[in-house]
């Protein structure tokens, strides 16, 4: 080989790890599940892509906050995703992409999705209401986080919960959770 280019080889592979963009996950839509097939953490659910399910329940489940691993999956309803991505990513979201889904008894297709710009379908901003949550929370609201609230009850949110139509199991749903679902149904299609 010219000595020439194996200089320039040997300087790129000396200064390549500076250069190197982490990887971003690939992430499709068939990895989203019937939210009763994902852990329950309190009122939402969690998963992990990378198989590190342990470490995203240690990150849920630290009672003073912690940045969640990468592979980490989020569910609070069928429709809106939180996917954590290797650190680097997207530093303006600590790495979280974000997700809005259409979910049917055929599984769930992608809406949109990405990292700044990502709207519910209430054109909501995802990051600008996730990012009010105090640092240690790694931008996961729940109540008393700091980010402004949804304008669903816990009642609401169970019911959207049980509902969700990728599951092959229906729950049974009370009367009252009936009542509610009637209400609800206008805004969940
Ligand atoms: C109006 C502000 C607002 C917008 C817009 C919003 N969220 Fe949230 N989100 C919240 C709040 C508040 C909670 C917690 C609700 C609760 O637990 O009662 C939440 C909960 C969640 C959760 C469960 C984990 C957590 O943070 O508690 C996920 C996942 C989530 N949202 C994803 C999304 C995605 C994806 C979008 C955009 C498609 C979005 N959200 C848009 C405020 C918002």
């Amino acid at each position: 080989m010219n000595r020439h280019l194996m200089l320039a080889g040997l300087l790129m592979a000396l200064l390549s790890p500076l250069h190197a963009q982490p990887t971003a996950l690939d992430i499709e839509a068939t990895d989203f599940d019937c939210l009763s097939e994902m852990t329950p953490v309190r009122g939402f659910f969690i998963d992990n892509l990378n198989g590190d399910l342990e470490a995203t329940q240690a990150a849920a489940e630290a009672p003073k906050g912690a940045t969640y691993p990468a592979g980490s999956v989020v569910q609070l309803v069928p429709t809106e995703v939180m996917v954590k991505h290797p650190k680097g990513v997207s530093p303006a979201t600590n790495d979280w992409e974000f997700f809005e889904l259409k979910v049917s008894d055929a599984g769930s297709e992608i809406v949109t999705r990405g990292f700044e710009d990502v709207k519910n379908r209430f054109g909501g901003n995802c990051l600008e209401c996730h990012a009010k949550a105090e640092p240690q929370w790694d931008m996961i609201c729940e109540t008393g986080h700091g980010c402004d609230p949804i304008p669903l009850t816990g009642a609401m949110i169970k019911v959207v919960q049980k509902v969700d139509p990728r599951c092959e199991q229906t729950q049974p749903l009370s009367e009252a959770e009936r009542q509610l679902l009637d209400h609800l149904k206008p805004f969940l299609q």
